[in-house]
């Protein structure tokens, strides 16, 4: 296991002489929200370029969107098209790339397939994203965009191949969310990093892959089972405990977990409530309070947070132990950011009891059309993770769907490990967990979703506007890198 409990070079022992407390940051740098970019046109360059991670000492060298880490983040009205151009200059050795917007709905062809359309050193590529979605515009939505080249989607966002893009709904009357400099996307993200404030490379002796595909398997210290890419330091958007200095009003933070494997379990120090108002793919149909929000990779929340009656005070984002679940992709007991709480301010913000969340699928069939398994398939010397018992392989259909057909899939985990369901190209409802109505928090719109052992999870799409082939996997990179992935084709 690749964790160690120790943040180099940001740590400072609280409460020392008393009684047992976590060890917790000093929290001496401040946050950075990266640059925004809104046009129809956005050029992003892929290249190295060295970063402030740690707060001391050397910057990181890190394979980039733009040179910075996280990329631009693109914020983008719904409805309005815009054309995403990627241009590959990473240094020999990064190979060809694919880049993906998590979460948007688009033609094959765009979705920065795993395996083809890749952008070759020296190259680039245009992706089209109309963020439409059935000839409407896409509801407001956080979204990220990442690499997915196959067998090298853990060391290249690792590297750092990773931004956000917010999907911004037009005014809604009686809607005020806090806007501005109070809406916060926040990338919580986790690294090693060598005394010269380097990455580790965790990949430099990973698995090899034996076979073909269709029988791909791994073999070595870090195969599956054990293939877990974790790190030792919280970085949000790319900085380590970083600090945010906030008024006494209401915050909307739109929280990322892009982690490879890590999962948290986000809470505030003082116990203040998280209000979370929508998924990463739109708002929920009434905002629910949360002592702790888990998010596991790729899953995203948008909260609002009240810091009113806090000023003078510090208050720590923390992830704490989750009180479900007892495997695997548990969370991290860690600090993550510091808020700086002043004087109060003018707060214009409303919330209204129900708020105007996209439709759901419906009606929804009464069978399961599909079902999907998520487990491991060992051998005598070598193991894969593996979907319906078959490790990916990018030539193999493993679904079909007819374009404007609604299907029905239920996701089980035969594993003894939990795991992160994504699926590409369309906005889903979440019918059942475990044979019962979902979560509050999952009533809204959905594409990442937490699968813990013996667990089952039924949803529900509507396929629309696009043919081709698309993918579903865990989102633990590890995880899909070696194995679980598989590929649906959307049919005429
Ligand atoms: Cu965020 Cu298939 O990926
Ligand atoms: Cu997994």
């Amino acid at each position: 296991c690749k964790f160690h409990p120790s943040m180099r070079g940001v740590l400072t022992v609280a409460g020392a002489g008393g009684g047992v407390e976590p060890e917790r940051p000093s929290f001496d740098q401040p946050l950075v929200v990266p640059a925004t970019k809104r046009g129809a046109e956005i050029r992003l360059v892929m290249r190295r370029s060295r970063v402030r991670t740690l707060p001391h000492g050397r910057r990181t060298s890190m394979w980039t969107y733009d040179g910075t880490y996280p990329g631009p983040t693109i914020r983008r009205r719904g409805g309005r098209g815009t054309r995403v151009t990627v241009v590959n200059r990473l240094p020999k050795g990064a190979g060809s790339m694919s880049t993906h917007l998590h979460g948007d709905h688009h033609a094959s062809k765009d979705d920065g397939q795993p395996t083809s359309r890749l952008i070759r050193r020296g190259s680039s590529r245009t992706y089209d994203y109309p963020l439409t979605y059935d000839g409407r515009a896409e509801p407001g939505s956080f979204f990220w965009y990442h690499d997915h080249r196959m067998d090298r989607t853990a060391r290249n966002n690792w590297r750092g191949l990773q931004g956000m893009f917010i999907v911004t709904d037009p005014p809604t009357p009686g809607l005020r969310l806090p806007s501005g400099a109070r809406d916060i996307p926040l990338m919580i993200s986790e690294r090693s990093f060598t005394p010269s404030n380097q990455l580790t490379d965790p990949f430099a002796d990973g698995p090899s892959m034996v076979g073909h595909h269709g029988e791909m398997a791994w073999i070595g210290p870090n195969a599956p089972p054990d293939d877990a890419t974790v790190g030792d330091t919280v970085l949000v958007n790319g900085r380590a405990a970083p600090y945010l200095g906030v008024t006494a009003t209401r915050y909307r933070l739109r929280l990322l977990n892009s982690s490879p494997f890590s999962s948290y379990n986000l809470t505030l120090s003082d116990g203040r409530p998280l209000l979370q108002i929508g998924t990463g793919s739109g708002l929920l149909p009434r905002a629910v309070v949360r002592s702790s929000v888990l998010l596991g990779p790729a899953q995203r929340a948008d909260v609002i947070v009240d810091f009113s009656g806090a000023t003078g005070r510090r208050l720590v984002l923390e992830s704490v132990p989750a009180a479900i679940g007892s495997t695997g992709a548990d969370a991290r007991e860690t600090a993550v950011m510091e808020f700086r709480v002043g004087a109060s301010a003018p707060d214009p913000s409303r919330l209204p009891s129900r708020l105007p969340s996209p439709e759901l699928v419906s009606p929804v069939p009464a069978t399961v059309s599909k079902t999907w398994t998520f487990g491991l398939s060992e051998g005598h010397h070598s193991s894969s993770w593996t979907i319906n018992g078959q490790a990916f392989d990018p030539t193999r259909t493993d679904h079909r769907a007819g374009l404007g057909t609604v299907e029905r899939w239920r996701f089980r985990n035969t594993s003894d490990l939990t795991h992160y369901v994504h699926i590409h190209a369309e906005q889903w409802r979440t019918l059942l967990r475990d044979g019962k109505a979902p979560p509050p928090w999952e009533q809204g719109l959905e594409d990442t979703w937490r699968l813990e052992p013996g667990e089952e999870v039924e949803v529900s799409a509507r396929f629309t506007d696009y043919t081709g082939a698309f993918m579903i996997h865990c989102h633990m990179l590890d995880h899909e890198d070696h194995g679980m992935m598989a590929r649906f084709d959307v049919v005429p």
